[in-house]
Protein backbone atom coordinates (compact mmCIF):
# COMPACT_ATOMS: atom_id res chain seq x y z
CA UNK A 1 0.00 0.00 0.00
CA UNK A 2 1.26 3.59 -1.16
CA UNK A 3 2.13 5.44 2.13
CA UNK A 4 0.64 8.74 3.19
CA UNK A 5 1.18 11.68 5.37
CA UNK A 6 -1.90 13.07 8.02
CA UNK A 7 -2.27 16.54 8.31
CA UNK A 8 -4.16 18.39 11.18
CA UNK A 9 -6.33 21.56 10.82
CA UNK A 10 -8.80 23.41 12.09
CA UNK A 11 -9.83 20.44 13.69
CA UNK A 12 -9.50 18.15 10.80
CA UNK A 13 -7.23 15.35 9.32
CA UNK A 14 -5.84 15.54 5.79
CA UNK A 15 -4.13 12.51 4.40
CA UNK A 16 -1.84 13.38 1.50
CA UNK A 17 0.32 10.82 -0.74
CA UNK A 18 3.84 10.29 -0.66
CA UNK A 19 5.49 9.56 -3.87
CA UNK A 20 8.71 8.05 -4.15
CA UNK A 21 11.47 8.48 -6.44
CA UNK A 22 13.65 5.11 -8.51
CA UNK A 23 16.50 6.66 -5.55
CA UNK A 24 14.23 6.22 -3.22
CA UNK A 25 13.80 9.97 -2.48
CA UNK A 26 10.43 10.87 -0.79
CA UNK A 27 7.88 13.87 -1.20
CA UNK A 28 5.04 14.77 0.06
CA UNK A 29 2.17 15.69 -2.75
CA UNK A 30 0.61 18.71 -1.45
CA UNK A 31 -1.46 19.56 -5.29
CA UNK A 32 -4.54 18.90 -3.14
CA UNK A 33 -3.35 20.47 0.30
CA UNK A 34 -5.27 23.74 -0.74
CA UNK A 35 -8.47 22.63 -2.24
CA UNK A 36 -8.67 20.41 1.01
CA UNK A 37 -7.23 23.02 3.97
CA UNK A 38 -7.22 26.05 2.43
CA UNK A 39 -3.92 26.19 3.12
CA UNK A 40 -0.74 26.74 0.56
CA UNK A 41 2.76 25.64 1.67
CA UNK A 42 5.02 28.46 1.27
CA UNK A 43 9.53 28.29 1.36
CA UNK A 44 10.96 31.31 -0.38
CA UNK A 45 14.24 29.95 -2.84
CA UNK A 46 12.44 26.13 -3.00
CA UNK A 47 14.68 24.90 -0.38
CA UNK A 48 12.51 22.37 0.29
CA UNK A 49 10.34 21.95 -2.90
CA UNK A 50 10.37 19.61 -5.37
CA UNK A 51 8.87 21.50 -8.77
CA UNK A 52 8.64 18.07 -10.80
CA UNK A 53 9.56 14.74 -11.43
CA UNK A 54 12.43 14.31 -13.34
CA UNK A 55 14.68 11.30 -15.04
CA UNK A 56 17.12 13.04 -16.22
CA UNK A 57 19.51 13.52 -13.24
CA UNK A 58 20.26 12.19 -9.94
CA UNK A 59 21.70 14.45 -7.19
CA UNK A 60 22.78 13.41 -3.57
CA UNK A 61 24.42 16.19 -1.79
CA UNK A 62 24.54 14.49 0.94
CA UNK A 63 26.74 11.39 -0.10
CA UNK A 64 28.46 13.91 -3.00
CA UNK A 65 26.40 11.52 -5.78
CA UNK A 66 26.28 13.01 -9.29
CA UNK A 67 24.49 11.08 -12.45
CA UNK A 68 22.89 11.69 -15.96
CA UNK A 69 20.64 9.13 -16.56
CA UNK A 70 22.10 6.34 -14.25
CA UNK A 71 25.83 6.92 -15.37
CA UNK A 72 28.12 8.30 -12.81
CA UNK A 73 29.72 11.38 -13.60
CA UNK A 74 33.44 10.27 -12.69
CA UNK A 75 32.72 7.99 -15.60
CA UNK A 76 30.95 10.09 -18.09
CA UNK A 77 33.85 12.44 -17.55
CA UNK A 78 36.51 9.98 -18.16
CA UNK A 79 35.08 8.05 -20.90
CA UNK A 80 32.77 10.41 -22.86
CA UNK A 81 32.63 12.98 -25.12
CA UNK A 82 30.60 15.81 -24.40
CA UNK A 83 27.96 15.72 -27.56
CA UNK A 84 27.70 11.89 -26.52
CA UNK A 85 26.75 13.11 -22.87
CA UNK A 86 24.54 15.83 -25.02
CA UNK A 87 22.48 13.18 -26.85
CA UNK A 88 22.31 11.23 -23.32
CA UNK A 89 21.22 13.87 -21.50
CA UNK A 90 18.27 14.74 -24.26
CA UNK A 91 17.13 11.13 -25.50
CA UNK A 92 17.33 9.43 -22.23
CA UNK A 93 20.19 6.86 -23.87
CA UNK A 94 24.25 6.32 -24.99
CA UNK A 95 24.07 6.81 -28.52
CA UNK A 96 24.96 3.85 -30.91
CA UNK A 97 27.84 4.75 -33.47
CA UNK A 98 25.13 5.65 -36.08
CA UNK A 99 23.21 7.83 -33.75
CA UNK A 100 26.03 9.63 -32.54
CA UNK A 101 27.53 10.19 -36.22
CA UNK A 102 24.32 11.60 -37.73
CA UNK A 103 23.91 13.76 -34.29
CA UNK A 104 27.33 15.17 -35.04
CA UNK A 105 27.02 14.97 -38.74
CA UNK A 106 23.73 17.81 -37.82
CA UNK A 107 25.89 19.66 -35.24
CA UNK A 108 28.39 20.55 -37.21
CA UNK A 109 26.36 21.39 -40.54
CA UNK A 110 24.43 23.82 -38.37
CA UNK A 111 27.02 26.36 -36.94
CA UNK A 112 26.79 29.11 -39.50
CA UNK A 113 24.55 31.44 -38.59
CA UNK A 114 22.53 34.17 -40.52
CA UNK A 115 24.56 36.68 -41.58
CA UNK A 116 21.83 39.33 -40.13
CA UNK A 117 22.95 38.32 -36.72
CA UNK A 118 26.16 39.91 -37.25
CA UNK A 119 24.36 43.11 -37.51
CA UNK A 120 22.84 42.26 -34.27
CA UNK A 121 26.52 41.88 -32.89
CA UNK A 122 27.93 45.48 -34.36
CA UNK A 123 25.04 46.66 -32.10
CA UNK A 124 26.73 45.89 -28.75
CA UNK A 125 29.50 48.12 -27.56
CA UNK A 126 32.51 46.56 -27.61
CA UNK A 127 33.15 45.86 -23.48
CA UNK A 128 29.32 44.30 -23.35
CA UNK A 129 29.44 41.34 -21.09
CA UNK A 130 29.74 38.29 -23.32
CA UNK A 131 26.59 37.00 -21.08
CA UNK A 132 24.47 39.64 -22.07
CA UNK A 133 25.36 38.99 -25.68
CA UNK A 134 25.22 35.66 -25.52
CA UNK A 135 21.53 35.53 -24.35
CA UNK A 136 20.28 38.14 -26.78
CA UNK A 137 21.96 36.33 -29.42
CA UNK A 138 20.32 33.09 -28.62
CA UNK A 139 16.68 35.16 -28.10
CA UNK A 140 17.52 36.41 -32.05
CA UNK A 141 17.11 33.12 -33.01
CA UNK A 142 12.90 33.30 -32.71
CA UNK A 143 12.83 36.10 -35.28
CA UNK A 144 15.46 33.74 -37.72
CA UNK A 145 13.38 30.68 -37.07
CA UNK A 146 9.85 32.04 -36.59
CA UNK A 147 8.58 28.48 -37.35
CA UNK A 148 9.88 27.77 -34.00
CA UNK A 149 8.25 29.91 -31.81
CA UNK A 150 5.12 27.06 -31.19
CA UNK A 151 7.20 24.18 -29.14
CA UNK A 152 3.52 22.20 -29.73
CA UNK A 153 4.76 21.46 -33.07
CA UNK A 154 6.40 18.15 -34.64
CA UNK A 155 9.10 16.22 -33.51
CA UNK A 156 10.89 16.81 -36.12
CA UNK A 157 10.72 20.79 -35.90
CA UNK A 158 11.80 20.31 -32.29
CA UNK A 159 14.68 18.15 -32.86
CA UNK A 160 15.95 20.50 -35.43
CA UNK A 161 16.14 23.41 -32.80
CA UNK A 162 17.54 21.44 -30.24
CA UNK A 163 20.28 20.57 -32.54
CA UNK A 164 20.27 24.69 -33.98
CA UNK A 165 20.96 25.65 -30.25
CA UNK A 166 23.96 22.77 -29.92
CA UNK A 167 25.37 24.04 -33.23
CA UNK A 168 25.58 28.06 -32.87
CA UNK A 169 25.73 28.24 -29.26
CA UNK A 170 29.52 27.77 -29.74
CA UNK A 171 29.82 30.51 -32.60
CA UNK A 172 27.58 32.76 -30.51
CA UNK A 173 30.15 32.23 -27.14
CA UNK A 174 33.01 33.39 -29.64
CA UNK A 175 31.54 36.00 -31.47
CA UNK A 176 30.37 37.37 -27.96
CA UNK A 177 33.94 37.48 -27.22
CA UNK A 178 35.50 38.73 -30.11
CA UNK A 179 32.71 41.62 -29.81
CA UNK A 180 34.32 42.20 -26.36
CA UNK A 181 38.01 42.57 -27.57
CA UNK A 182 36.80 44.15 -30.62
CA UNK A 183 38.31 41.62 -32.85
CA UNK A 184 36.86 40.67 -36.42
CA UNK A 185 34.77 37.68 -35.82
CA UNK A 186 35.81 34.00 -37.67
CA UNK A 187 33.45 31.89 -38.83
CA UNK A 188 33.14 27.78 -38.02
CA UNK A 189 35.42 25.30 -39.50
CA UNK A 190 33.61 22.50 -40.06
CA UNK A 191 36.79 20.04 -40.21
CA UNK A 192 36.72 20.05 -36.23
CA UNK A 193 35.66 19.05 -33.27
CA UNK A 194 32.86 21.03 -31.36
CA UNK A 195 35.64 21.72 -28.71
CA UNK A 196 38.41 22.31 -30.97
CA UNK A 197 36.03 24.83 -33.77
CA UNK A 198 34.98 26.95 -30.58
CA UNK A 199 38.66 27.69 -29.56
CA UNK A 200 39.66 28.66 -32.96
CA UNK A 201 36.75 30.64 -33.46
CA UNK A 202 37.18 32.19 -30.40
CA UNK A 203 41.42 33.18 -30.66
CA UNK A 204 42.13 32.65 -34.00
CA UNK A 205 43.25 36.35 -35.36
CA UNK A 206 43.82 37.11 -39.36
CA UNK A 207 47.47 38.03 -38.68
CA UNK A 208 48.27 35.05 -36.80
CA UNK A 209 48.45 30.99 -38.02
CA UNK A 210 46.38 29.02 -35.02
CA UNK A 211 46.30 25.52 -34.04
CA UNK A 212 44.33 23.79 -31.25
CA UNK A 213 46.27 22.43 -28.83
CA UNK A 214 44.39 19.16 -28.16
CA UNK A 215 45.49 19.34 -24.57
CA UNK A 216 42.89 22.40 -24.50
CA UNK A 217 40.50 21.52 -26.14
CA UNK A 218 40.32 17.64 -24.27
CA UNK A 219 39.94 19.90 -21.06
CA UNK A 220 37.51 22.12 -22.35
CA UNK A 221 35.56 18.77 -23.33
CA UNK A 222 35.86 17.42 -19.98
CA UNK A 223 34.44 20.75 -18.78
CA UNK A 224 31.48 21.13 -20.36
CA UNK A 225 30.40 17.54 -19.45
CA UNK A 226 30.95 18.29 -15.95
CA UNK A 227 28.31 21.34 -16.43
CA UNK A 228 25.72 19.29 -18.64
CA UNK A 229 23.37 18.92 -16.27
CA UNK A 230 22.59 19.69 -12.41
CA UNK A 231 18.44 19.18 -12.32
CA UNK A 232 16.40 21.82 -10.93
CA UNK A 233 19.02 24.84 -10.02
CA UNK A 234 18.06 27.87 -10.39
CA UNK A 235 18.57 28.40 -14.57
CA UNK A 236 17.12 24.84 -15.34
CA UNK A 237 14.43 25.94 -13.30
CA UNK A 238 13.78 29.22 -15.25
CA UNK A 239 14.34 27.68 -18.63
CA UNK A 240 11.70 25.18 -17.36
CA UNK A 241 9.37 28.36 -16.25
CA UNK A 242 9.71 30.34 -19.12
CA UNK A 243 9.11 26.97 -21.59
CA UNK A 244 6.23 26.47 -18.95
CA UNK A 245 4.22 28.79 -20.87
CA UNK A 246 5.25 27.20 -23.64
CA UNK A 247 7.21 30.28 -25.18
CA UNK A 248 10.11 29.00 -27.85
CA UNK A 249 12.74 27.06 -26.75
CA UNK A 250 14.97 29.71 -27.88
CA UNK A 251 13.40 32.14 -25.62
CA UNK A 252 13.89 29.35 -22.35
CA UNK A 253 16.96 29.20 -23.06
CA UNK A 254 18.10 32.64 -23.31
CA UNK A 255 16.34 33.13 -20.44
CA UNK A 256 18.29 30.56 -18.62
CA UNK A 257 21.78 32.08 -19.89
CA UNK A 258 20.58 35.47 -17.75
CA UNK A 259 20.09 33.38 -14.64
CA UNK A 260 22.82 31.50 -14.96
CA UNK A 261 24.89 34.47 -15.29
CA UNK A 262 24.80 35.68 -11.46
CA UNK A 263 28.05 35.39 -8.70
CA UNK A 264 25.38 33.34 -6.43
CA UNK A 265 25.03 30.94 -9.43
CA UNK A 266 26.83 30.12 -13.02
CA UNK A 267 28.43 33.85 -12.21
CA UNK A 268 30.64 32.20 -9.26
CA UNK A 269 33.35 30.92 -11.54
CA UNK A 270 34.47 34.56 -12.46
CA UNK A 271 33.47 35.68 -8.95
CA UNK A 272 36.31 32.88 -7.62
CA UNK A 273 39.31 34.02 -10.09
CA UNK A 274 38.19 38.25 -9.22
CA UNK A 275 38.65 36.83 -5.48
CA UNK A 276 41.71 35.01 -5.62
CA UNK A 277 43.18 38.11 -7.25
CA UNK A 278 42.28 40.73 -4.64
CA UNK A 279 43.57 38.43 -2.17
CA UNK A 280 47.32 38.06 -3.83
CA UNK A 281 46.69 41.92 -4.80
CA UNK A 282 46.16 42.69 -1.26
CA UNK A 283 49.42 40.08 0.20
CA UNK A 284 47.99 36.87 0.05
CA UNK A 285 46.85 36.69 3.68
CA UNK A 286 44.24 34.10 3.58
CA UNK A 287 43.07 33.83 7.09
CA UNK A 288 42.14 37.27 6.79
CA UNK A 289 39.44 37.00 4.03
CA UNK A 290 38.81 33.49 5.76
CA UNK A 291 37.64 35.75 8.91
CA UNK A 292 36.39 38.21 6.45
CA UNK A 293 33.48 35.65 5.27
CA UNK A 294 32.72 34.26 8.86
CA UNK A 295 31.80 37.70 10.25
CA UNK A 296 28.17 38.41 9.63
CA UNK A 297 28.62 42.03 9.36
CA UNK A 298 30.68 41.82 5.98
CA UNK A 299 28.85 40.77 3.01
CA UNK A 300 32.18 39.33 2.02
CA UNK A 301 31.53 35.49 1.31
CA UNK A 302 33.91 32.92 0.14
CA UNK A 303 32.95 32.49 -3.38
CA UNK A 304 33.36 29.14 -5.03
CA UNK A 305 32.45 27.77 -1.23
CA UNK A 306 29.15 26.20 -0.14
CA UNK A 307 25.95 25.12 -2.36
CA UNK A 308 22.03 24.60 -1.85
CA UNK A 309 22.18 20.94 -2.31
CA UNK A 310 25.94 19.35 -1.51
CA UNK A 311 26.57 19.19 1.64
CA UNK A 312 29.53 17.09 1.28
CA UNK A 313 32.64 17.54 -1.56
CA UNK A 314 30.61 18.45 -4.92
CA UNK A 315 32.01 15.39 -7.04
CA UNK A 316 32.34 18.01 -10.16
CA UNK A 317 35.15 19.74 -7.72
CA UNK A 318 36.78 16.33 -7.08
CA UNK A 319 37.30 15.52 -11.01
CA UNK A 320 37.82 19.47 -11.62
CA UNK A 321 40.80 20.03 -9.16
CA UNK A 322 42.52 16.68 -10.44
CA UNK A 323 42.13 18.21 -13.85
CA UNK A 324 43.34 21.49 -13.29
CA UNK A 325 46.79 19.42 -12.29
CA UNK A 326 46.88 17.91 -15.17
CA UNK A 327 46.36 20.67 -17.30
CA UNK A 328 48.73 23.27 -15.62
CA UNK A 329 51.72 20.43 -15.86
CA UNK A 330 50.89 20.04 -19.26
CA UNK A 331 51.09 23.33 -20.71
CA UNK A 332 53.66 24.24 -18.34
CA UNK A 333 51.87 26.47 -16.30
CA UNK A 334 52.75 27.73 -12.88
CA UNK A 335 49.73 29.88 -11.91
CA UNK A 336 50.47 31.78 -8.11
CA UNK A 337 46.50 32.14 -7.96
CA UNK A 338 46.26 28.50 -7.65
CA UNK A 339 48.37 28.50 -4.79
CA UNK A 340 46.33 30.84 -2.92
CA UNK A 341 43.02 29.13 -3.89
CA UNK A 342 44.76 25.72 -2.49
CA UNK A 343 45.66 27.24 0.68
CA UNK A 344 42.14 29.06 1.25
CA UNK A 345 40.93 25.38 0.39
CA UNK A 346 43.04 23.83 3.27
CA UNK A 347 42.22 26.68 5.35
CA UNK A 348 38.22 26.41 5.15
CA UNK A 349 37.84 22.85 5.33
CA UNK A 350 39.74 22.94 8.55
CA UNK A 351 37.84 25.95 10.40
CA UNK A 352 34.92 24.77 12.24
CA UNK A 353 32.59 27.35 10.76
CA UNK A 354 32.80 25.96 7.43
CA UNK A 355 32.86 22.46 9.07
CA UNK A 356 29.77 23.19 10.74
CA UNK A 357 27.64 24.51 8.16
CA UNK A 358 29.13 21.69 5.26
CA UNK A 359 30.64 24.37 3.58
CA UNK A 360 32.49 22.75 0.72
CA UNK A 361 34.24 24.20 -2.34
CA UNK A 362 32.02 23.34 -5.26
CA UNK A 363 32.79 22.95 -9.10
CA UNK A 364 33.41 26.86 -9.62
CA UNK A 365 36.05 26.77 -7.25
CA UNK A 366 38.48 24.84 -9.85
CA UNK A 367 37.25 25.62 -12.97
CA UNK A 368 38.27 29.28 -12.98
CA UNK A 369 41.77 27.87 -12.38
CA UNK A 370 41.25 25.39 -15.68
CA UNK A 371 39.93 28.05 -17.90
CA UNK A 372 42.56 30.71 -17.06
CA UNK A 373 45.09 28.25 -17.69
CA UNK A 374 43.52 27.37 -20.91
CA UNK A 375 44.04 31.08 -21.18
CA UNK A 376 40.12 32.06 -21.19
CA UNK A 377 39.71 35.41 -20.39
CA UNK A 378 37.93 36.28 -16.84
CA UNK A 379 34.23 36.67 -18.48
CA UNK A 380 34.35 34.21 -20.53
CA UNK A 381 34.01 31.68 -17.64
CA UNK A 382 29.77 32.06 -17.43
CA UNK A 383 29.69 31.73 -21.08
CA UNK A 384 31.53 28.61 -21.18
CA UNK A 385 29.30 27.12 -18.11
CA UNK A 386 26.71 28.51 -20.27
CA UNK A 387 27.80 26.73 -23.47
CA UNK A 388 27.85 23.50 -20.57
CA UNK A 389 24.82 23.39 -19.32
CA UNK A 390 22.59 24.07 -22.89
CA UNK A 391 21.91 19.97 -23.46
CA UNK A 392 20.95 19.62 -19.64
CA UNK A 393 18.60 22.54 -20.36
CA UNK A 394 17.05 21.17 -23.46
CA UNK A 395 16.47 17.81 -22.28
CA UNK A 396 14.67 19.64 -18.98
CA UNK A 397 12.68 21.84 -20.93
CA UNK A 398 12.18 18.68 -23.62
CA UNK A 399 11.05 16.35 -20.27
CA UNK A 400 8.82 19.48 -19.38
CA UNK A 401 7.26 19.57 -22.73
CA UNK A 402 6.53 15.73 -22.89
CA UNK A 403 5.26 15.55 -19.69
CA UNK A 404 2.66 18.28 -20.39
CA UNK A 405 3.55 19.86 -17.56
CA UNK A 406 0.96 23.28 -16.22
CA UNK A 407 2.25 26.84 -16.85
CA UNK A 408 4.61 27.59 -13.49
CA UNK A 409 2.35 29.78 -11.37
CA UNK A 410 3.24 29.21 -7.70
CA UNK A 411 1.20 31.27 -4.77
CA UNK A 412 2.16 33.76 -2.55
CA UNK A 413 1.07 35.00 1.29
CA UNK A 414 0.78 38.63 0.92
CA UNK A 415 1.66 40.69 3.49
CA UNK A 416 0.64 44.55 2.30
CA UNK A 417 -2.00 46.81 3.22
CA UNK A 418 -5.38 45.94 3.06
CA UNK A 419 -7.91 47.47 1.37
CA UNK A 420 -8.15 51.53 1.11
CA UNK A 421 -9.24 54.21 -0.63
CA UNK A 422 -7.75 56.45 -3.00
CA UNK A 423 -6.84 59.75 -1.44
CA UNK A 424 -5.98 63.06 -4.00
CA UNK A 425 -2.99 64.63 -3.96
CA UNK A 426 -3.46 67.47 -2.50
CA UNK A 427 -5.22 65.99 0.84
CA UNK A 428 -2.15 63.03 1.02
CA UNK A 429 0.20 64.42 4.19
N1 LIG B 1 31.05 32.02 2.55
C1 LIG B 1 30.72 32.25 3.85
N2 LIG B 1 29.59 31.80 4.44
C2 LIG B 1 28.75 31.08 3.69
C3 LIG B 1 29.02 30.79 2.33
C4 LIG B 1 30.22 31.27 1.78
N3 LIG B 1 30.54 31.04 0.50
N4 LIG B 1 28.01 30.06 1.80
C5 LIG B 1 27.12 29.90 2.80
N5 LIG B 1 27.57 30.50 3.93
C6 LIG B 1 26.92 30.49 5.26
C7 LIG B 1 25.74 31.45 5.31
O1 LIG B 1 26.12 32.72 5.76
C8 LIG B 1 24.82 30.74 6.28
O2 LIG B 1 25.33 30.95 7.57
P1 LIG B 1 24.32 31.04 8.85
O3 LIG B 1 23.65 29.71 8.91
O4 LIG B 1 25.21 31.34 9.99
O5 LIG B 1 23.38 32.17 8.53
C9 LIG B 1 25.02 29.26 5.95
O6 LIG B 1 26.36 29.18 5.43
C10 LIG B 1 24.04 28.69 4.93
O7 LIG B 1 24.10 29.51 3.77
P2 LIG B 1 22.85 29.91 2.88
O8 LIG B 1 23.16 31.19 2.19
O9 LIG B 1 21.60 29.83 3.70
O10 LIG B 1 22.82 28.72 1.84
P3 LIG B 1 22.08 28.73 0.45
O11 LIG B 1 21.80 27.31 0.13
O12 LIG B 1 20.93 29.68 0.45
O13 LIG B 1 23.18 29.33 -0.56
C11 LIG B 1 24.99 29.46 -2.07
C12 LIG B 1 23.98 28.54 -1.36
C13 LIG B 1 24.23 30.61 -2.77
C14 LIG B 1 25.72 28.67 -3.14
C15 LIG B 1 25.98 30.03 -1.02
O14 LIG B 1 26.69 28.96 -0.41
C16 LIG B 1 26.94 31.05 -1.62
O15 LIG B 1 26.62 32.24 -1.70
N6 LIG B 1 28.17 30.59 -2.07
C17 LIG B 1 29.10 31.48 -2.72
C18 LIG B 1 28.71 31.66 -4.19
C19 LIG B 1 28.99 30.43 -5.02
O16 LIG B 1 30.05 29.84 -4.98
N7 LIG B 1 27.99 30.06 -5.84
C20 LIG B 1 28.11 28.95 -6.80
C21 LIG B 1 27.22 27.82 -6.43
S1 LIG B 1 27.46 26.50 -7.53
C22 LIG B 1 26.58 26.93 -8.90
O17 LIG B 1 25.56 27.58 -8.86
C23 LIG B 1 27.07 26.47 -10.11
Amino acid sequence: MSETVKISYGGKDFELPVIEGTENEKAIDIAKLRGLSGLITIDPGFKNTGSTTSSITFLDGEEGILRYRGYGIEELAEKSTFLEVAYLLIYGELPTQQQYEKFTREITYHTLVHEDIKKILDGFPSNSHPMGVLSSLICSLTAFYPGSLDPTRNEDAVNLSIVRLLAKMPTFAAWAYKNEVGHPVNYPDNSLDYCSNFLKMMFALPAEKYEVNPVVSKALDKLLILHADHEQNCSTSTVRMVGSSQASIYAAISAGINALWGPLHGGANQAVIEMLEAIKADGGDTKKFLNKAKDKDDPFRLMGFGHRVYKNFDPRAKIIKKAADDVLEAMGVHDPVLEIAKELEYAALNDQYFVDRKLYPNVDFYSGIIYRALGIPTDMFTVLFAMGRLPGWIAQWKEMRENGEPIGRPRQIYTGAQTRGYVSMNKRG
